[in-house]
Order: structure tokens, then sequence, then C-alpha cells
């Protein structure tokens, strides 16, 4: 029996956030320069995307760049920047084939205006599509986007569009550039890297974690089908104890 056909269909995530990581020393360890892994790492999207989308997962968030990312040597920025482009611009057939809606979380302002503009066409070209969404954070950090729903809410509460004793976790929820997506049932990390690295910090809170030392360039679906298997073993208490459990399922 294949991987996939182990796979409990009753028992998906609706949710999967993978930490793509590893490019670099997957070059590295082959001679090549960091880029090259990078270059290869496109096929681990389009291979995961697949996936996700042949499992019929409602959502998939691919942290693509981080705010922290903006840091790198000038040259690794520009190729980064230049890839996102081209793999748009080859990627949005496959979207579409899949019936895959693009979104992006991130301060998208921040991105070179060419970069934006494919990155919004992809999402204006895909937004009819009905099957699993996904989400790039692009120029993303937790910590960036929860000060920014932090400033928009005091200024929601200093208009006095809300009140000050309405604030709550969900409306903090609303208020994050992940806005209505719901919560990352798993998250995935790939590397052999136990951190976190600011991916969103508030909607992880109840998440599964799964940590592999598979370097991203080298993770393919068989990859993200054992994933989701070790998922299946969990049990999501969300703070209570198992007894508790069996009559709410
Ligand atoms: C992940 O691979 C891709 C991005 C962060 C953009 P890295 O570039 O971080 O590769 P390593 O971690 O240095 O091997
Ligand atoms: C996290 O990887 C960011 C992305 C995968 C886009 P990093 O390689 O930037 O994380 P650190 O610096 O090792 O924590
Ligand atoms: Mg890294």
């Amino acid at each position: 029996m294949t991987l996939k056909d182990q796979i409990d269909r009753n028992n998906l995530p609706s949710h999967v956030a993978v930490i793509m990581d590893g490019n670099g020393r997957w070059a590295r360890q082959k001679g090549k320069h960091r880029i090259f892994g990078h270059k290869s790492g496109v096929t681990s999207v389009r291979e995961v995307t697949e996936a996700a989308a042949e499992l019929g997962l409602r959502y998939l968030t691919l942290y693509a760049f981080s705010t922290e990312n903006w840091n790198r040597p000038k040259e690794e920025i520009e190729a980064l920047m230049s890839l996102l482009v081209t793999s748009l611009s080859g990627e949005t057939k496959t979207l579409m084939e899949n019936n895959i809606r693009l979104m992006a979380i991130g301060d998208l302002q921040n991105l070179p205006g060419k970069v934006y503009k494919k990155l919004q066409a992809s999402i204006d070209k895909t937004a009819d599509n009905t099957g699993t969404r996904l989400v790039l954070a692009i120029s993303y950090s937790s910590r960036w986007e929860i000060a920014d729903a932090a400033k928009k809410i005091a200024a929601a509460a200093v208009k006095g569009d809300i009140k000050v004793d309405d604030i709550n976790t969900e409306m903090l929820s609303e208020y994050l550039n992940s806005g209505k997506i719901p919560d990352p049932d798993f998250l995935i990390r790939t590397s052999g890297e136990y951190r976190v690295s600011n991916f969103l910090l508030w909607q992880i809170a109840y998440s599964e974690l799964y940590f592999t030392d598979t370097l991203w360039p080298d993770f393919r679906k068989d990859d993200f089908f054992k994933a989701i298997l070790d998922y299946q073993h969990r049990e999501r208490r969300f703070g209570k104890i198992s007894e508790q459990l069996g009559s709410e399922k």
C-alpha cells in the first residue's frame, strides 16, 4: 500500500503550514552556490502543493521569505525575488489545473514592484478556484503581523469603531494579516532545525509540530504524506483530558 493510500481521509488536517528550510545547505553539500538550492526548492513547492491538492486539504501555507531574510546578502535577496517572479509566471498554470487559489500574507508593500504585480496577478487569476488555498508567506514575520494588528485595533478604538472592552482573542485573530484563515493544525519544518523563526506564533498555539532532517529541495510528495500519517497518530487534547475527547468526535 502506498503512503498516500494509508492516509485516513476522515482525519486530515484542514490547514498545514510549512517552514521550507535548508536550500542553502543542500546546495553547499553539492559544492554549488546557495541560489542553486533555492531554484531546486521550487520543485518541492510544486510537489507539496500538488500533494495537498490531491488530499483535498483546505489550506497550505508556505513560508517563502521572512522579514529577517531581508538581512541576507543583496545578491541572494535579488535571486530569491526574481525566482518568485519566474515561479509565479510558470506555476500559475499548475494552480489553475489543480483548482488551487493563491493567497499571500506578509508585508507585501515591501516587495519590489515587479514581484508585487506578479503576485497580485496570480492571486486575481486564481481567485475563483474552489480547491486548496495556497497561502504564501512573503516578507512575513509573526511579530510584524501582531504589531500591525495592534496598530489597527488601536486605530479602530480611537475612532470609536470598537470598544476597548470588546478586544479579545477572536478579535485579535481577525485583525491579523492571516485574517479569516483558520489556525494551522499541523506545522512542518524541514532541515533539522528545531525552531519556528518568527512564523505564525499566535496561530500555532495548538498546532501539532513536525520536524524532519530532510532538506527542502529533497522534500517530495511521499515526505509530505509521511508527515500527514504522523499527524494522524497524534491526540489533540486542547487542554482537556483524553476521556473527554471521544464524545466530541
Ligand atoms: C530556506 O532555505 C529558504 C529561505 C529562507 C528563503 P535557506 O536559504 O534558509 O537554507 P539554509 O537554511 O541556509 O540551508
Ligand atoms: C525561515 O528560515 C524562513 C523561511 C523558511 C522563509 P531561515 O533559514 O530564515 O530561519 P533561521 O534564520 O535559520 O532561523
Ligand atoms: Mg535556513
